[in-house]
C-alpha cells in the first residue's frame, strides 16, 4: 500500500537575532519575565525591508531538496502553508514557485496558523496517496517582525513570535515501515477572536482606515490565558485520538515535536500524556514561535543534530489560532 513519505527536510532562519534583552529596549518587558512565561530567549527577525515569507522559504526548499536527493526541478506541487503571506493575494505559493523557476507546477496557501503545517501534511498525504504528485513541497514560511505591536501596548503578544522557514519534501513509498501513519486534524471557529488581526477586513468599508491604524486594529491581539487553556487541553487529546486509533502506546514513541508556542504548553501537554521530557524537542528558546514553520524547523533540526533519525516514531501536535488544532505521527 502506498504511504506518504517525509523524503528530506530543510529550515531557514533569517540572521539577525533579537535577545529579549533588546525587546525591553523597545518596551516595558524583561527578559526574566518571558523566559519564565515562555521559555524564549531570542528570536530571529528578518534582516532589511523587502523580505516576505516566500524569501525565507527558498533556502529552506533547496536544502530540504538536497537532503531528499531531488532537483527543485523535480518537485511536483507546492502547499504552502503562513499566516504572513507575502501579500493579501495571490498567495505566497505562486510568489515562491516563480522563484524556485518552478512556474506551471501548482501551488496552493494554506491559512491555518499553527496548524498549517498539519492541514498540509493532509492535503499533500491524499495527493500522494492517490497519484496525483509524486514530489510535493510542503512549506511553512512566516515573517512576523513586520507586524508586530512593538508598544507596550502590544509586548504580550510581540515576545512570543519569530520569523523562519521550513520544508518537507514528501513522496510515496512502498516501504511498509516508513511514512505518515495519520493526521488529524480540528477547527473551533468560536475562538477566532480570541487570537487575530482584525483589519484590514473585507468586512470593511474601506478594508483599511486611518482609524484602524489609531485604534491598533491592524495588529495581532490574543486573549493569553485563554489560548493557554485550549492549547493544553486538545494537544493532549487530539494526540490521543490519533495514538489510540493507530494501536500505538506513548511508550512506543521514539520523539514528540510539537508546535513551539510556548515551552510551558507542551511541558504540560507531555506530562498530561505522561511523555517522558528527553523525548520532547524544543527549539523555542532560539527561535519563539514560527507559527506554520514551527513543526518542520524542530523535526529538520533534529534530523540535523542526529537526534531524530530514520526508523524513529514521531508524534506532531499542534494548535493555534482559528482555534484550529491537529496531530500526525509518522515513521521517519
Ligand atoms: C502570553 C502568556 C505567556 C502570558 O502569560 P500569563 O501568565 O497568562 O500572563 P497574563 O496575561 O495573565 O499577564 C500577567 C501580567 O504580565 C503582564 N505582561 C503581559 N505581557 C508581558 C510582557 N511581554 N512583559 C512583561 N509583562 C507582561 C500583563 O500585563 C499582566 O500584568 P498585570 O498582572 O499587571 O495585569 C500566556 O498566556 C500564553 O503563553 N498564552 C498562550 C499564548 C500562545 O501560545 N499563543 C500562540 C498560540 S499558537
Amino acid at each position: 500500500m502506498t504511504k506518504t513519505a517525509f523524503l528530506g527536510l530543510g529550515h531557514y532562519v533569517p540572521s539577525k537575532v533579537v535577545t529579549n534583552d533588546d525587546l525591553a529596549q523597545m518596551f516595558d518587558t524583561s527578559d526574566e519575565w518571558i523566559q519564565k512565561r515562555t521559555g524564549i530567549k531570542e528570536r530571529h527577525y528578518v534582516e532589511e525591508n523587502g523580505i516576505g515569507a516566500s524569501d525565507l522559504a527558498v533556502p529552506a526548499v533547496q536544502m530540504a531538496c538536497k537532503n531528499a536527493g531531488i532537483d527543485v526541478s523535480e518537485i511536483d506541487a507546492i502547499i504552502f502553508a503562513t499566516l504572513s503571506p507575502d501579500h493579501e493575494f495571490p498567495g505566497s505559493g505562486c510568489f515562491l514557485n516563480h522563484k524556485l523557476g518552478l512556474g506551471g507546477i501548482p501551488a496552493l496557501d494554506v491559512r491555518n496558523q499553527c496548524s498549517g503545517f498539519l492541514y498540509g501534511l493532509q492535503i499533500a498525504d491524499a495527493w500522494i496517496r492517490c497519484g496525483m504528485y509524486k514530489r510535493v513541497a510542503l512549506v511553512g514560511a512566516e515573517v512576523h517582525s513586520t507586524g508586530l505591536d512593538f508598544s507596550d501596548e502590544g509586548r504580550d503578544v510581540t515576545v512570543l513570535f519569530g520569523d523562519g522557514a521550513a520544508c518537507a519534501i514528501l513522496g510515496p513509498t512502498e516501504d511498509e515501515d516508513a511514512g505518515l501513519i495519520d493526521v488529524e486534524v480540528h477547527a473551533d471557529g468560536s475562538g477566532a477572536k480570541d487570537l487575530w488581526i482584525e483589519a484590514p477586513s473585507s468586512s470593511h468599508m474601506p478594508r483599511m482606515t486611518h482609524e484602524m491604524i489609531d485604534n491598533r486594529a491592524i495588529w495581532p491581539a490574543m486573549n493569553g490565558r485563554h489560548v493557554f487553556r485550549w492549547a493544553t487541553a486538545k494537544m493532549p487529546e487530539v494526540s490521543r485520538s490519533v495514538l489510540e486509533r493507530n494501536g500505538i502506546s506513548v511508550k512506543d514513541l521514539d520523539l514528540v515535536v510539537p508546535h513551539q508556542a510556548n515551552k510551558r504548553i507542551n511541558e504540560f501537554v507531555a506530562q498530561k500524556l505522561e511523555i517522558p521530557p528527553d523525548k520532547v524537542v524544543h527549539n523555542i528558546e532560539k527561535y519563539g514561535n514560527t507559527t506554520a514553520a514551527s513543526i518542520p524547523l524542530a523535526l529538520s533540526e533534529a534530523i540535523q543534530e542526529g537526534r531524530a533519525k530514520k526508523g524513529d516514531l514521531v508524534l506532531m501536535p499542534a494548535f493555534g489560532s482559528g482555534f484550529t488544532w491537529g496531530a500526525a505521527l509518522v515513521r521517519l
